[in-house]
């Protein structure tokens, strides 16, 4: 696959100051979707896919469909396993040819955090293949993962400074009060916070759970050292609104292609918009 590992299309936004979005797939249209949008705005993506998207589409037709899609791709482009729950499952993404891999044990305590994340590291790192672990606790569900809202902890600075240096991970996602899913209320976000890990680390920081977060607190975010952005809700929500649309207007109507087709145009214009917030128009 004509894939770039994470690792380079973060370091450059990092230095730059922008970031880059981590746009989950869950099927066809929303790969051509987002490649659509990044090709159209000439930024570089993070495409990814969760455990649930890999069961739901299969391995072996992620690989082949990334591969049809980046084939002639003209931005750097990485693929990355979202929320990886073990060193297996990393190691199998690995051999995929998946170019970054998040290991996700952020539910364990510190020090078993630690182990999981650097021991994931030290094999992918062997083979250039890049690393996102994380810290602290998001509530809300994102496929496989639900956390309870009580249960969510924010990440602390200190312990994120100890974290990466001795994992070597090569993005830390943080929590600073977003969550998976659809939010109830208005999330708060704690940017005094962000600021201190983005003061004490020099790593590409990770924000989770962006769908639903305000456009100027993701900027703000972004201003603060967030390099990565990860969205999944939002993108579902506006293919599924504009399908829903079209059943609305035609109940009779029963060719897949004249409702997915739109659908896959509305998670495009998501897209392109996220990307202008982001900063990363024109940056490939
Ligand atoms: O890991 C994926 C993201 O954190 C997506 O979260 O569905 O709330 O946008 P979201
Ligand atoms: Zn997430």
């Amino acid at each position: 696959m004509n894939l770039t590992p994470m690792a380079e299309i973060l370091n450059k936004a990092n230095k730059e100051n922008y970031a880059v979005g981590g746009f989950n797939i869950n099927n066809l249209e929303f790969l051509q979707g987002i490649i659509e949008a990044a090709e159209e705005s000439r930024a570089p993506l993070i495409l990814q896919t969760s455990e649930g998207a890999m069961r739901y589409i299969g391995k072996d037709y992620v690989v082949g469909m990334v591969e049809a899609a980046t084939k002639n791709a003209s931005i750097p482009v990485a693929l990355h396993l979202d929320h990886g729950s073990g060193f297996e499952k990393a190691m199998e993404c690995i051999r995929l040819g998946y170019s970054s891999v998040m290991i996700d044990a952020s539910h364990d305590p510190f020090e078993e955090n630690i182990a999981q994340s650097a021991k994931v590291v030290e094999a992918a790192h062997s083979v250039g293949v890049s690393v996102e672990a994380e810290l602290g606790q998001l509530g809300g569900t994102e496929d496989d993962v639900t956390v309870d809202e009580a249960d969510a902890t924010y990440t602390r600075p200190d312990e994120a400074v100890e974290f990466v240096a001795r994992t070597g991970v090569d993005a830390l996602a943080i929590a600073i009060g977003t969550a998976h899913g659809v939010y109830s209320g208005e999330p708060e976000l704690d940017f005094e916070r962000l600021e201190e890990i983005n003061e004490k680390t020099d790593i590409p920081l990770v924000l989770h759970g962006a769908s639903g977060v305000s456009d100027d607190d993701v900027r703000r975010a972004v201003q603060n050292g967030i390099n990565k952005v990860n969205v999944n809700t939002d993108f579902q929500q506006a293919f599924t609104d504009r399908v829903k649309k079209i059943f609305a207007e035609d109940p009779e109507i029963y060719d897949p292609r004249k409702y997915c087709g739109p659908g896959r145009e509305a998670i495009k214009e998501r897209v392109k918009e996220k990307i202008e917030i982001l900063g990363s128009k024109n940056k490939a």
